[in-house]
């Protein structure tokens, strides 16, 4: 039996975090030997908030030596940047015409957008179409993305129902992946992580960088010797993630029974963040000064990546009736 397709993306906006480590990057690497992976990069979907090139093509790179750097194989998996699959763009303008605005004004993200700045460009509004574009091209079945993603693959799968519908069956029907535990990583401030909240702990930080960003976490006013809810506390959010079983148990413990204090909890996440991130950026360093490697990668799997999807698409001109 062939293997299930699975896909899902990284924008090209900045360093990843922690949150995007454990939310979507890292199931990438551990379901690459078991599924046909496409891996990408957005830098369509990127466009609604970058507007240098400068950055696009910087980040673009950066992406591919971070997913390398935390062991994603080019020889196993599929990575490309959206736009050498151009054909995303056509099939959203199709998927345009059958979505209405009631529907994609329900999205969160963009009622989030519109909250803070009622001047949002069309690119945002029409952001999870595009995403349906990229996700049923390619005829994926599984999408692992956080929590915050997972209304928009349900979009998805509503677009390719509703077109199945109208011009007959077409498109599979994705499902997303959310693994328990990760499906929202907290942030410093102890709301989401994500680069826009700046409250974030970068994949590859220095030592220097994770104490700073460990010690900013907020915490209430109790003494070392006061029991603590570890439940309530952003610091025990992350040791979850870092803590070997027995560890975690322990500070748990302390946390009920009192006798640990926030610096204390604090020190030893920064130990645990530290040699826990240390090995990937080692690695990073060493992919780094590959610049035509990482060139490579891309071009071969925008090759693959390109021909199904206009396969894909002869099917659906036929279908709209566009070929003739
Ligand atoms: P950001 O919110 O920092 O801009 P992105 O929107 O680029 O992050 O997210 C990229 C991927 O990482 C998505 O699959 C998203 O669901 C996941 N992700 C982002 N932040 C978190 C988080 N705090 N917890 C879990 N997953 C996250
Ligand atoms: N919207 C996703 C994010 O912000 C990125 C993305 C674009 C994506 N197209 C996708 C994720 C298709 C999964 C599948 O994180």
């Amino acid at each position: 039996m062939s293997k299930q397709i699975l896909l899902s993306g990284l924008k090209p906006t900045g360093r990843p975090h922690i949150g995007n480590y454990f939310g979507m990057m890292k199931q990438m690497v551990d379901m690459q030997d078991e599924y046909e992976s496409f891996p990408f990069i957005p830098d369509l979907h990127a466009l609604t908030s970058v507007q240098s090139a400068e950055d696009m093509k910087r980040d673009t790179i950066n992406v591919v030596i971070d997913f390398l750097a935390i062991g994603l194989d080019p020889e196993k998996v599929n990575l490309f940047k959206q736009s050498d699959v151009p054909q995303v763009a056509e099939l959203m303008w199709i998927f345009n015409c059958i979505t209405t605005m009631p529907y994609l004004m329900r999205a969160h993200a963009f009622k989030d957008a519109e909250a803070k700045n009622k001047d949002i460009n069309v690119g945002v509004f029409s952001y999870p179409i595009l995403m349906a574009a990229d996700i049923l091209i390619q005829d994926s079945d599984i999408v692992p993305v956080g929590k915050d993603q997972q209304q928009h693959v349900e979009m998805a799968r509503d677009i390719a129902e509703k077109f199945n519908r109208i011009f007959g069956e077409t498109f599979k029907l994705p499902k997303s992946k959310l693994v328990s535990g990760v499906e929202v990583i907290p942030g410093t401030d102890g709301q989401k992580m994500s680069k826009s909240y700046g409250n974030t702990i970068e994949l590859f930080a220095e030592d220097d960088e994770i104490i700073k960003a460990v010690m900013s976490i907020h915490t209430d006013s109790k003494g070392i010797e006061d029991s603590k809810d570890p439940e309530e506390c952003n610091i025990f959010a992350l040791h979850k993630l870092f803590s070997s079983e027995d560890e975690l148990m322990e500070i748990k413990k302390r946390y009920v029974e009192g006798g640990m204090g926030y610096k204390e909890s604090k020190d030893i996440l920064i130990k645990n963040i530290q040699d826990f991130i240390r090995p990937l950026r080692e690695k990073r360093k060493e992919i780094v000064e590959d610049h035509e490697k990482v060139i490579d990668i891309l071009k071969k799997g925008g090759e693959i990546a390109r021909k199904r999807a206009e396969e894909k698409m002869k099917d659906v001109r036929e279908k709209v009736g566009l070929s003739l």
